[in-house]
């Protein structure tokens, strides 16, 4: 098996393969990060960007020390100190950074689609660090990867996403990857931040924590987003944290050893409990840690895809096997915006 596209854009367009592929790539990179030198010449002669227009610790972070163990040359974009505060729009400012020999675009943006509409644009490759409330798939891969390491095989394991469904990426991500490993998943929050149509993903959707938990062998807390709250969705913090706040005696329900996972970052007392975040069950800092042997198997994937197409296409920006158009996304639509610039 091997990654043939020339982007990451999310998991709902990969074969169960290729997310494998993923996972057992990152296993194997897990032991770089354990030696006195963290370091491997696999990236180096590349340039990756990481261009970041909302705020991330865990995301940007752990690129940047998988592109440098990688040995990659580093270039780091911050949208409140670019021109993008003066007016340069999305694509401007990638084909400014292209000028320059960017190799690979790592994007995080609050549009959803923005890196669909990027990838179709540039020949770099462009890896989704999280947009809008479409997808993030590295964590979606890092989820999956935790996941199998404290379970095994996740086919016909019952795992638990419970919070802030409507708004989250992370939530698509996982249900995409845990459905095409053949997990079985089950959606649990508060109407308003629960949408029916998921149903048709092939989830179970559960209002009721307890019922919910009953038996199942991990549960992945979602933060509340006070961000992206429209009025009304919720009628406080407390009536959330009273219904579906995870506490200790919600993990008596779940099966033994059953694990907890928290993308971050979280909100202690609001939808996770202290004495759940910082339990035996909660491998929360395992997901960081999981994350930089994730982000380094994506980097080098796609890196061995682009070799491979520069081979045997006889150009920098083959696409061997991969969609020439990546679909837009289902979880959100690439904004009007970045239509009008791409038009204009
Ligand atoms: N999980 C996650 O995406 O965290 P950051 O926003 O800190 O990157």
């Amino acid at each position: 098996m091997i990654y043939t596209r020339k982007d990451l854009l999310d998991l709902e367009s990969l074969s169960a393969e290729e997310i494998t592929l993923f996972l057992d790539t990152a296993e194997k990179f897990r032991e770089i990060g354990e030696r006195e030198v963290k370091k491997v010449p696999t990236l180096r002669g590349y340039t990756v960007c990481n261009l970041f227009f909302e705020n991330s610790t865990r995301t940007r972070i752990s690129f940047e020390l998988a592109e440098k163990r990688l040995s990659a040359d580093v270039v780091n974009f911050s949208a409140s100190t670019s021109s993008v505060a003066k007016g340069e729009t999305l694509l401007d400012t990638a084909e400014n950074l292209l000028a320059m020999k960017m190799d690979m675009f790592v994007i995080r943006h609050a549009a959803s689609g923005a890196p669909h509409f990027l990838a179709t644009r540039v020949p770099a490759s462009v890896i989704n660090a999280g947009d809008g409330t479409h997808e993030h798939p590295t964590q979606g891969l890092l989820d999956l990867l935790t996941l199998r390491q404290h379970l095994g095989a996740l086919a016909g394991r019952k795992i638990v996403i419970v919070g802030d469904i409507l708004h989250s990426r992370v939530a698509r991500s996982n249900i995409h990857g845990l459905t095409k490993l053949g997990a079985q998943v089950t959606l649990c929050g508060p109407p308003t931040l629960l949408p029916r149509e998921l149903a048709t993903l092939g989830v179970t959707l559960e209002y009721d924590l307890s019922r919910a938990l009953g038996g199942a062998e991990a549960v992945n807390i979602l933060r509340i987003q006070r961000e992206r709250q429209e009025g009304g969705l919720l009628p406080s913090l407390r009536a959330y944290a009273r219904d579906w706040q995870v506490q200790p005696h919600h993990l008596e329900l779940m099966a033994p050893g059953a694990i907890v996972l928290h993308p971050g970052p979280m909100n202690r007392g609001v939808e996770i409990a202290q004495a759940v975040a910082n339990g035996p069950r909660a491998v929360i800092l395992e997901q960081v840690t999981n994350g930089v042997a994730v982000r380094m198997a994506v980097l080098y994937l796609l890196s061995e895809s682009r070799r491979r197409a520069e081979a045997g296409a006889g150009t920098a920006t083959g696409q061997a096997a991969a969609p020439a158009t990546p679909t837009p996304p289902a979880g959100g639509r690439a904004s009007d915006t970045l239509i009008a610039q791409a038009d204009a």
